[in-house]
């Protein structure tokens, strides 16, 4: 079946975006992982950025009931991370690939930047709501980005 949106997928694609991860604990004590391409800083005082979590997304539930979150961006040599946490059933994260810092959500070991946000607030808009987060700790580091643009992954962006 054709995808109605395609042409509309295929015009947001050519904002070339990075690509993080983004996890939560859930109220079970259950680690998600999502991999995500709608990050955007905020603000700077107060610290905050957002992205924007899919309504019909199996992490749906768990996102909403999480009072923060994560995000790892990923390096230009992890499209592998990327793939791996985009499928329905993402396999779990291992205790040794994270670390957890202030608000309980984990931050992927490997990453060039890490931010971990206590929510500050949940908009809905359309199918997606804009989940905004207040950082409370980051980092980031020197690496080289993974680049995600027209539908497919690029590398080789140097890193100053
Ligand atoms: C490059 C890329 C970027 C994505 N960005 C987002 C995003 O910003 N927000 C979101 O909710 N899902 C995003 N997704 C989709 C999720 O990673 C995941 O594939 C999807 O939510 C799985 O849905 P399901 O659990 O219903 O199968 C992205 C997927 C890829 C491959």
């Amino acid at each position: 079946m054709a995808d109605e949106f395609r042409p509309l997928k295929d015009a947001f694609g050519k904002f070339a975006t990075g690509i993080a991860i983004a996890t939560c604990v859930d109220a079970k004590g259950e680690i998600r992982a999502l991999t995500i391409n709608s990050f955007t800083s905020v603000s700077l005082d107060p610290a905050l950025l957002l992205w924007c979590l899919e309504n019909k997304t199996s992490a749906y539930a768990q996102f909403m009931e999480a009072d923060g979150y994560a995000l790892s961006v990923l390096g230009a040599d992890q499209a592998a991370l990327s793939n791996r946490f985009a499928g329905r059933e993402p396999e779990p994260l291992s205790p040794d690939e994270f670390e957890i810092w202030e608000t309980g959500a984990p931050l992927l070991k490997s990453r060039i930047a890490g931010f971990d946000c206590r929510i500050h607030r949940r908009h809905k808009a359309g199918d997606h709501v804009i989940l905004i987060g207040e950082v409370v700790r980051f980092d980031s580091t020197n690496g080289a980005p993974l680049v995600y643009f027209s539908s497919n992954y690029h590398s080789g962006i140097q890193s100053k």
